[in-house]
């Protein structure tokens, strides 16, 4: 409890862009992505391995599973802060406080609708009750968690004098990081933006108190929302591996963190994680959850480092910058790939066959290249013992 808050850089370092990793409590909420205990805890190690600054472990409420499950992971998992969801209610804190208490570094987050639909149809609380509430829960959390943060539920839909009242109601009642939830997923970049560096302005706040972008993907648009709030002052993004969450899921945790990287020439914050850990717990959550990834999902698809066209293929063999902006590695992917298939140029056959001992004289090699455009044509991608059985002269087993 006397651990220092969130840290300030000093000015000359571009600040940090904390990552908040949901996976585990947003990504386990969606259907079809539930997780055992043990599985949890070994997804919470991919995770400190990846150097997330802080993990959401569950929800500790939700079920006495999640409760243990959170407890395990506070008790075995080493790096990152480790945090729960809690509903405003002193029973949702007390359950987050006794699963957190293993927890080298804790947090808790806690969450209450502001809008006026929420508050109307599902809570029945006027502003002044919400604002109370708040009150009430932050008094009741104090001093039981390292770090508190708040998050103003369907933020985005909330009247703008109201959520400026609400947040800055729990900044002076104890919460070190204000969370601003794009919860149905409704909002564009440029209006993102604004609301952040509005709140940015004028929620009254504690110097080391930070703001968050939680955006969900209903409009496809959680990535780039997410960086809008950064541009805008937002120093910590909530994100999930494969972008997996409630409905069309949140921010994906290894696109954001490759923007940011990537562009590192135009966003105000970096992130300190390691991004070379982002394929192996990408492939783990897949496999475990038993939900493949798209192939053209960016930076974790099977396709992101593939390339199939002859023009892309030869530009690939010159200088692979030609058609990637990052490499394969830089996110754990072994390699790029050259897929052989119809839309494949003489080049690339040459450079495989090369690399399977052939090296075919230019007559040999345009018969070869014809055979391989008519097989191409009738089974699409064509593999090494296709070339092989090619080149030898037999029937290839597929
Ligand atoms: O989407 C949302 O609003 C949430 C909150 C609980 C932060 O997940
Ligand atoms: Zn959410």
């Amino acid at each position: 409890m006397s651990a220092p808050k969130l840290s300030p850089v000093p000015s000359s370092q571009p600040e940090r862009l904390h990552i908040f990793d949901t996976t585990l409590r947003d990504g386990e909420q969606a259907p079809g992505f539930s997780m055992t205990a043990p599985e949890k805890l070994e997804m919470a190690h991919l995770l400190a391995n990846l150097r997330v600054d802080t993990m959401e472990a569950g929800f500790a409420a939700a079920s006495p599973g999640d409760t243990e499950a959170i407890r395990l992971i506070a008790r075995e998992v080493r790096g990152p802060t480790i945090c729960s969801l809690a509903r405003a209610t002193e029973k949702d804190i007390d359950a987050a406080a006794y699963a957190l208490e293993p927890a080298q570094r804790s947090r808790l987050h806690v969450f209450i609708a502001t809008s006026p639909i929420h508050r109307e149809a599902k809570l029945r609380l006027s502003r002044r009750e919400v604002i109370q509430t708040i009150e009430r829960c932050l008094k009741h959390a104090a001093g039981r968690f390292d770090e508190i943060e708040f998050s103003a539920e369907d933020a985005l839909r909330t009247e703008p004098e109201f959520l400026v009242e609400a947040l800055s109601c729990a900044a002076q009642n104890g919460a070190d990081v204000l969370n601003v939830p794009d919860t149905v997923g409704y909002s564009e970049p440029d209006e993102i933006y604004r609301v952040f560096a509005d709140l940015v302005e004028k929620v009254e706040r504690p110097d080391h108190v930070i703001f968050s972008a939680h955006c969900h993907n209903d409009l496809g648009l959680a990535v780039a929302n997410s960086l809008a709030a950064v541009k805008a002052g937002a120093r910590q993004v909530e994100c999930a591996i494969n972008g997996i969450g409630e409905r069309a899921g949140n921010c994906s945790l290894e696109e954001v963190v490759m923007a940011l990287q990537v562009r590192a020439d135009i966003f105000p914050a970096v992130s300190h994680a390691d991004a070379t850990q982002i394929w192996a717990a990408s492939q783990r959550l897949s496999r475990m959850t038993g939900t493949a990834v798209a192939p053209n999902k960016a930076i974790v698809g099977k396709n992101a480092f593939a390339h199939e066209a002859g023009i892309h293929q030869h530009g690939m063999i010159a200088d692979r910058r030609t058609y990637e902006i990052m490499t394969p590695e830089s996110v754990g992917v072994p390699g790029s790939s050259l897929v052989l298939g119809k839309h494949s140029g003489k080049h690339a056959l040459s450079q495989r066959l090369a690399k399977l001992g052939y090296q075919p004289d230019p007559d040999r090699l345009n018969e070869i290249f014809a055979q391989f455009k008519a097989a191409a044509d009738l089974h699409g991608e064509i593999n090494d013992a296709d070339l092989v059985a090619m080149m030898e002269g037999y029937s290839a087993s597929g």
